[in-house]
């Protein structure tokens, strides 16, 4: 089955964006509005479905074919088809507009570094950052918008792992596409239709820290799991890394701290903040551009609590200096602190550009 042709089977008007390399992402609003996006940016396409019917037809095959329900009692799917291609679907009454379907096609060639300089989504001097920081054991948090390119950049960051090393990876949808030989990726699994069989991230933690890892990969911080991860990364798991949702590096440990909160584990303040700080020592922050372009905005640094607040350094920053009138967006990246660890890298032999 070529990969495409499994969605062709249901989605009839949208097949010619399936076929699409450019189209990353299909945006179905009920029968008579569908979106893609292309390049970065969203485009409304003339495509309609014939019916409300036949829409939520094909929305409830696509569940049928990967064992799950979509009806009133299971209104939204959640869902990874055999190409890779994640679909997520909300019905009606839920969705006011009729059946809302967006898919997330899967790229079988996975971002690499040398694709992100070419699309200036980094600079060299960035990448050299980074690296350096991998091969150093930094615990490091990807994070960003929704679709701002934070698993491509974790995906990016793991290649910078060096070869010997035994790489845990733990997703709730593979995703990640490690070219090492010594890593063993997990997956979680949801409940079955009677509530039962649920695996978690934080499951799958417990067992990694059993299964003598060099490094662990968490595909996305959603949650509870944080409280894990961090307790992880503070017992000797460094060089670890992950992805959340934040709108900045300082809001990225916020986030986490919330996300530990939400394990139920009563912990003070003041220690949480403590785990957070010391077990997170770079954030690598990503945002899609208002001109469709995504980027690394910023390496920073963790640096430690102040009076108990979090505070980050940065290392290297995207600085925006005009928006050209057909809307690209022109800067450039700026190194702005050095690294504190400097004298670490340079014992290590790794080198780090100069400011
Ligand atoms: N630097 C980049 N340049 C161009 N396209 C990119 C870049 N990074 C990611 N993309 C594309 O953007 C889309 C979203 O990327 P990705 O899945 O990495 O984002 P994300 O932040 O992890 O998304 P989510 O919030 O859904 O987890 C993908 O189609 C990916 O191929
Ligand atoms: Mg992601």
């Amino acid at each position: 089955m070529s990969d495409n042709s499994f969605l062709v089977l249901f989605l009839g008007p949208v097949r010619e964006y399936l076929a699409d390399e450019d189209v990353s992402e299909i945006l179905v609003n009920g029968p008579s509005a569908v979106y893609v996006e292309r390049k970065g940016r969203l485009e409304k396409t003339p495509a309609v479905f014939p019916s409300e019917a036949s829409l939520r037809a094909a929305a409830t095959n696509i569940a049928k074919s990967v064992g799950r329900m979509l009806d009133e009692a299971n209104p939204r799917l959640d869902a990874r088809l055999p190409d890779g291609s994640r679909v997520h679907a909300v019905i009606p009454p839920l969705s006011r507009v009729g059946t809302a379907i967006a898919i997330r096609k899967f790229k079988k060639d996975t971002l690499d570094a040398g694709k992100l300089l070419s699309f200036g989504s980094v600079s060299e001097a960035g990448l050299a950052i980074v690296s350096a920081m991998v091969r150093l054991h930094k615990n490091l948090m990807v994070s960003g918008a929704t679709s701002s390119g934070k698993t491509s950049v974790l995906n990016v960051l793991s290649s910078f792992i060096p070869a010997h090393e035994r790489i845990l990876v733990l997703e709730d949808a593979s995703e990640l596409q490690l070219q090492q030989e010594h890593v063993l990726p997990f997956e979680t699994r949801k409940a079955d239709k009677f509530g039962k069989g649920e695996v978690t991230i934080r499951d799958l933690l417990h067992s990694a820290l059993r299964l003598r890892p060099d490094r662990i990969v968490v595909g996305e911080i959603r949650g509870g799991e944080a409280l894990d991860l961090l307790q992880a990364l503070n017992t000797g798991h460094a060089g670890s890394m992950s992805t959340i949702h934040a709108n900045s590096p300082l809001d990225c440990l916020r986030r986490l701290e919330t996300c530990a909160l939400l394990s139920g584990i009563d912990i003070p303040l003041a220690a949480l903040r403590a785990q957070v700080a010391s077990a997170v020592q770079g954030v690598v922050h990503t945002a899609r551009l208002s001109d469709g372009s995504r980027k690394i905005v910023a390496v920073s640094e963790v640096l430690p609590l102040e009076n108990g607040e979090y505070r980050t350094s940065d290392l290297v920053r995207w600085r925006t200096d005009r928006v050209a009138p057909d809307g690209k967006v022109e800067g450039s990246f700026e190194l702005v602190n050095p690294p504190t660890f400097a004298p670490e890298a340079a014992l290590a032999g790794i080198p780090l550009p100069r400011n």
